[in-house]
């Protein structure tokens, strides 16, 4: 009896490595970890505000990159520049690093090795969109980790202040997301703050003959200049996307693009393009509309590319492969 016994469990294993995600992955092997992430984002959302922004922009880029897999969250070392080398010129927020590597500890404490940092991250993520205000979302679970993160994967992967409508619609169409998609995950900038970098070209050089984007309401114009004067020298400047109510997740960001309060140059334009505007405005008059079809949005960004079965592994520390890489 034994010899079919074992046959059974050695045809068994490649269901698994094919399984797909679900709601209860972690429910027998580490039950707690629904409430492991919730009580670690409150605390540190509580701590610092920046949190949420943080974490949601983060997971964005992650997810962009070689799908949701954690790769943003791997250091760079002696043999590999690691995406992050491309995302920290873009300012990723040492706040959500933070949380996701304190999750990780307190669920190796409880249930080691079991919980992937891809899952953390997507989690990590809902669970503060829905602590400012944002719309609640399933985020089904089992990714696995990638094993790969390289800089020179980033270009091309995530949008920039200089891409065009097209070239935003382009991308975004590239990865399985529609135009509506696109301006619905843009209403992310409802929270945190873009670096005056960012927008500066907008504010002093604009064209030859309009130093100032006329499209930006005067008075904000004149505000954002006085606070970017210095900012080639004083490159922590930096300004709320949403200067209305920055740090509350609503739609609020929608109904700043026709009064010249969208802050970066694709926000502004997002309100202008024919193809884009309709949803715009849609959004900026209808909060449900835009928090349905954000969490919509948001569910499919999470699946986005996830690696499961042995194409990743759990890793043991967020920030390292599981053996090292050449
Ligand atoms: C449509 C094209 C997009 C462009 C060009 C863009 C660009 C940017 C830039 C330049 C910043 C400022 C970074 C800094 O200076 O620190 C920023 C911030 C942010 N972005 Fe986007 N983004 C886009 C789409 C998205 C999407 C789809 C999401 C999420 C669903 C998102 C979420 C955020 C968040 C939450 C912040 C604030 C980060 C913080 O406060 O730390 N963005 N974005
Ligand atoms: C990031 O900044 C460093 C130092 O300023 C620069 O050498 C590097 O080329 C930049 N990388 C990207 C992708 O912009
Ligand atoms: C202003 O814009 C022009 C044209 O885009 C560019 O060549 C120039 O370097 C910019 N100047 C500054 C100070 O950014
Ligand atoms: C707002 O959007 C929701 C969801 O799409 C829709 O059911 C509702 O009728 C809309 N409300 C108005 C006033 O248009």
């Amino acid at each position: 009896m034994a010899f079919p016994f074992l046959f059974l469990i050695v045809l068994s294993v490649p269901v698994s490595v094919d399984s797909k995600l679900t709601l209860g992955y972690y429910q027998k092997t580490c039950p707690n970890f629904e409430k492991i992430i919730r009580e670690t984002v409150t605390n540190k959302q509580i701590n610092s505000p920046v949190t949420a922004a943080g974490t949601l922009r983060l997971f964005f880029h992650d997810c962009m990159v070689d799908g949701c897999d954690a790769s943003v969250l791997i250091s760079s070392n002696t043999f590999n520049k690691a995406e992050r080398e491309a995302d920290i010129n873009h300012s990723l927020s040492g706040d959500a690093f933070d949380v996701i590597i304190h999750a990780k500890t307190n669920l190796e404490l409880v249930c080691p090795g079991i919980v992937s940092c891809s899952d953390i991250l997507a989690q990590a993520t809902r669970d503060l969109v829905v602590m400012v205000g944002g719309p609640f979302y399933n985020v089904r679970l089992g990714r696995k980790d990638g094993m790969i993160s390289k800089l020179e994967n980033v270009e091309g992967n995530l949008p920039l202040v200089s891409d065009s409508v097209d070239q935003l619609i382009d991308m975004f169409a590239g990865k399985g997301f529609t135009t509506k998609e696109l301006v619905a995950l843009s209403g992310g900038h409802t929270i945190g703050f873009s670096h005056c970098k960012e927008f500066a070209g907008r504010l002093f050089n604009f064209s030859a003959t309009t130093p100032t984007d006329p499209d930006i309401y005067p008075k904000f114009a004149e505000k954002l200049k006085v606070m970017c004067g210095n900012f080639q020298k004083d490159s922590d400047m930096s300004a709320f996307n949403d200067v209305m109510t920055p740090g509350k997740f609503d739609n609020m960001y929608f109904q700043n693009l026709p009064r010249g309060l969208g802050l970066l140059a694709t926000d502004n334009a997002l309100g202008k393009d024919p193809r884009t505007k309709p949803f715009v405005d849609m959004y900026a008059v209808n909060q449900t509309a835009f928090f349905n079809d954000f969490a919509h949005a948001m569910e499919k960004l999470s699946i986005h590319g996830v690696k499961t079965g042995r194409k990743g592994e759990v890793r043991r520390r967020c920030d390292l492969f599981n053996s090292i890489k050449t």
